[in-house]
């Protein structure tokens, strides 16, 4: 098939591209580079690969033609980063989302969108794809609107993800799981704020099974949200900086002052796993494979990599 990915060069776009590659799909990625090209160097003289350098803000109706599978993850991802550049944020995330489903508005193109479960916000137990919504920063609020602009078409597919974690090619140490590793290897302390709060939790390589599970099962889940993760890694901080302190020497602080992030839920997952979709890798998964990369960026790299 003929798949497009956008912001395929990003943390998770990196690694599903490569699936899509093994699979036998010819994949264009299109993303404007805003973290470099390193992270596709390795693949990037693959046949099947195309790629396309541009911003998702200037998209036409060509520029989406052709493709029967779209999945959509350009965005500015996380809420520290939607609140440095909340314009860009409201731009990208949102106003972006919206002109590509009004470009694609009458065509039977499969439409897969990386929906996120934060917008379930500030104490909220047990959710599901039809609990209340709240709202607690720019990421949350700019990624619901996209994604419900995504739903008013049939032919769309979103997955509400977990935070994930794990080592891709463009990595992300700003997730919680991959920061408080590397500030457990590299600072011996983890500080946590608000210590019983709690999310939940994936690893990054089944969020990319739970695109290829989506692909195959297409006409099952056509038109419908799905949570993405398992109930096992609905996890306090507490929880993951104990998981971490079992595998690197650090302590761990609980301050007293108040989190910024007041986020605190936890997700049911029993839609997706309904339809077959389970999970494979547990947190300790991605402690061992991270503790390797971090471990090899304080020994040879001077950069501390964001
Ligand atoms: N990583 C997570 O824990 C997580 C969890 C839930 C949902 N998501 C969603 O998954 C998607 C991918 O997240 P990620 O962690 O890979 O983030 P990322 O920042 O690593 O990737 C985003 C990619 O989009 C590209 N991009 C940004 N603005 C663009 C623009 N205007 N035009 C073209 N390309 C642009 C970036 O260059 C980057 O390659 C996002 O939509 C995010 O909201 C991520």
């Amino acid at each position: 098939m003929n798949i497009l990915v956008t912001g395929g060069a990003g943390y998770v776009g990196t690694l599903l591209t490569e699936e899509l590659l093994k699979n036998g799909h010819t994949v264009y990625v299109l993303d404007n580079f805003m973290y470099g090209y390193e992270s596709l160097l390795h693949f990037v003289d693959h046949q099947n690969l195309h790629v396309i350098q541009k911003d998702i803000r200037n998209l036409e109706k060509k520029d989406l033609a052709g493709y029967d599978i779209i999945f959509h993850l350009a965005a500015i991802s996380g809420a520290p980063a939607c609140d440095e550049n909340p314009f860009s944020a409201q731009a990208i995330n949102t106003g972006a989302t919206k002109r590509i489903v009004d470009h694609i508005k009458d065509s039977s193109q499969l439409l897969i969108y990386a929906s996120t479960t934060s917008f379930y916000g500030k104490d909220n137990k047990d959710c599901d794809e039809d609990s209340p919504i709240r709202v607690l920063s720019a990421y949350g609020k700019t990624k619901y609107e996209a994604e419900q602009a995504v739903m008013t078409r049939r032919d769309s597919v979103a997955l509400r993800f977990a935070t994930l974690f794990g080592n891709s090619p463009r990595m992300r140490n700003d997730l919680m799981v991959n920061d408080f590793l590397y500030r457990a290897i590299n600072e011996k302390t983890i500080v946590i704020f608000e210590s019983f709060s709690r999310r939940t939790f994936m690893h990054i390589r089944d969020a990319v099974r739970a695109y290829l599970f989506t692909l195959n099962n297409r006409d099952r889940m056509i038109g419908e949200i799905y949570n993405v993760g398992d109930e096992t890694l609905n996890l306090t901080k507490l929880d993951v900086a104990e998981k971490i302190k079992q595998y690197v020497d650090c302590e761990i602080i609980l301050s007293k002052l108040s989190a910024s992030d007041k986020r605190n839920f936890n997700v049911s997952f029993t839609k997706i796993k309904r339809l077959g979709f389970s999970t494979r890798h547990n947190i300790d998964d991605g402690i061992k494979e991270m503790m390797k990369l971090f471990s090899y960026y304080r020994r040879y790299c001077p950069y501390k990599v964001i």
